[in-house]
């Protein structure tokens, strides 16, 4: 396998390539490197970059000197899968670097070009990128350190690189979670031990402790990467375990019924089984409604009656949903049960249609926030027009409304619900096995 580079700054992959795992993997012929400089495939005064068209400042790569250098490259090697380090490109991750050890095994040549300046003509790109790759959403000065991040990544899966290629199939991100954290001598630094289980010999439960910890790190710290994997249910009945406990309140007491003017709004049949049908799927643990109201409680009973009676037969995927629905007279009371059953007090977390000033806004991807407390969570949603002003004081933090790219915003508060769950705690796979 041989690795082309092309760069404006070849010297930098000197030390890079004659250290350590490399340099062994070349002397031991698992691969091979040819370094070039763009201004190698310049004739004689000419500049391998020219100003970028249009108005603004900047230079480019011209694209001949891209062409004759593919060119070159491929007449030693043969035809290369062709990289071109930007950073508009695709976000490199670890399921990407895989496809891509894949398919250089078979072509046998990986050709990777570091753009610098303004970037590399755009004609010239198009022509013969195979993979535009960039490695994060920030911008360097060049592509040269995504070029050896990519390298360092992708080397791994070249047979013979990694002295145990098991290591490379167990490492964080080869499945749903991260690995394991790893511990050596002395047994007590900083007047921190070694965890005792690791010092046991008993590697079952050493291996046990090391999934269950590797698992609970994964789902607070990356919980995005744990729900766009987690494709076998037993990895999905690990992660739910280390998520944690979820409940939903829906107001119908001190909801805004028009603007400046708070009360309280009439329960539905509807609400009250989709929502809990919602909550069921998303593994939350309860459904509280809350209304002060006797006559409207008295309706609420009556539903709930159904469901635990006839509704077993009538539906019995929705009474078990429906089980999770109680009622309530207040929010506080429904910040004392979940105390109680949980022995911790919730943490509150608003949702609102709109923007809102004066509280801790959160997004969809803050869960490492909220659930490094270890707290039970509640989610408030109100009917009406929203959750009053002093119930969104009450909460510790307040989700971003959900939005589409129009300015139409009129979801019902059931969609609404199966939205935020959807989005807090959905799993969201980019791949299907
Ligand atoms: N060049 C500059 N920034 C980059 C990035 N984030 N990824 C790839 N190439 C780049």
């Amino acid at each position: 396998m041989n690795i082309s580079i092309l760069s404006v700054f070849p010297s930098l992959y000197k030390d890079f390539l004659e250290t350590s795992l490399l340099k062994r993997a070349q002397a031991e012929g698992h691969v091979s490197f040819t370094v070039a400089g763009f201004t190698d495939f310049c004739t004689p005064k000419e500049r391998l970059d020219g100003p970028t068209a249009g108005h603004g400042a900047g230079m480019a790569i011209r694209p001949e000197v891209i062409g004759r250098a593919v060119e070159h490259f491929e007449q030693q090697h043969g035809v290369a899968y062709r990289i071109f380090l930007t950073p508009q490109g695709k976000r490199l991750d670890q399921d990407l670097v895989r496809d891509i050890a894949r398919i250089i095994q078979e072509k046998k040549h990986l050709m990777v070009v570091a753009g610098r300046y303004e970037g590399i003509d755009a004609r010239a790109q198009e022509k013969y990128v195979d993979l535009e790759l960039s490695i994060g959403d920030y911008v360097l000065m060049g592509g040269d350190l995504p070029a050896m991040v990519l390298l360092e990544a992708l080397l791994r899966y070249i047979p013979g690189v990694v002295g145990r290629s098991e290591s490379v199939e167990k490492d964080s991100f080869s499945g749903p979670f991260v690995d394991f954290p790893t511990y050596t001598a002395p047994a007590v630094w900083d007047g921190k031990a070694i965890p005792e289980v690791l010092l046991s010999g008993n590697h079952a439960v050493i291996d046990a402790w090391r999934k269950k910890v590797a698992v609970e790190k994964s789902v607070k710290k990356h919980f995005e990467w744990v729900r766009s994997h987690c494709i076998q249910d037993e990895d999905r009945a690990l992660a739910a375990q280390s998520i944690p406990p979820h409940y939903i309140v829906l107001m119908h007491d001190e909801v805004i019924l028009e603007p400046g003017v708070t009360g309280t709004s009439s329960v539905t049949s509807l609400d009250i089984h989709d929502i809990a049908r919602s909550a069921k799927t998303y593994g939350l643990e309860g459904y509280y409604l809350v209304t002060s109201l006797l006559d409207q409680q008295a309706i609420v009973r009556k539903i709930l009656e159904f469901w635990e009676t006839s509704g077993i037969e009538y539906n019995k995927q929705r009474h078990h949903a429906v089980s999770l629905v109680s009622l309530m007279g207040s929010l506080d009371q429904v910040m004392e049960a979940i105390e109680r059953k949980e022995g911790k007090r919730p943490i509150l977390v608003g949702t609102s249609a709109r923007k809102c000033s004066g509280v801790r806004q959160i997004t969809y991807k803050d869960q490492d926030v909220v659930w490094k407390e270890d707290r039970p969570v509640l989610f408030i949603l109100g009917t009406a027009k929203g959750l009053a002003p002093q119930v969104m004081e009450r909460c510790e933090y307040v989700l971003a409304p959900i939005e589409g790219f129009l300015k139409f915003n009129h979801l019902s508060v059931r969609s609404a619900a199966a939205v935020i769950f959807d989005r807090w705690l959905g799993i969201n796979l980019v791949k299907l096995d």
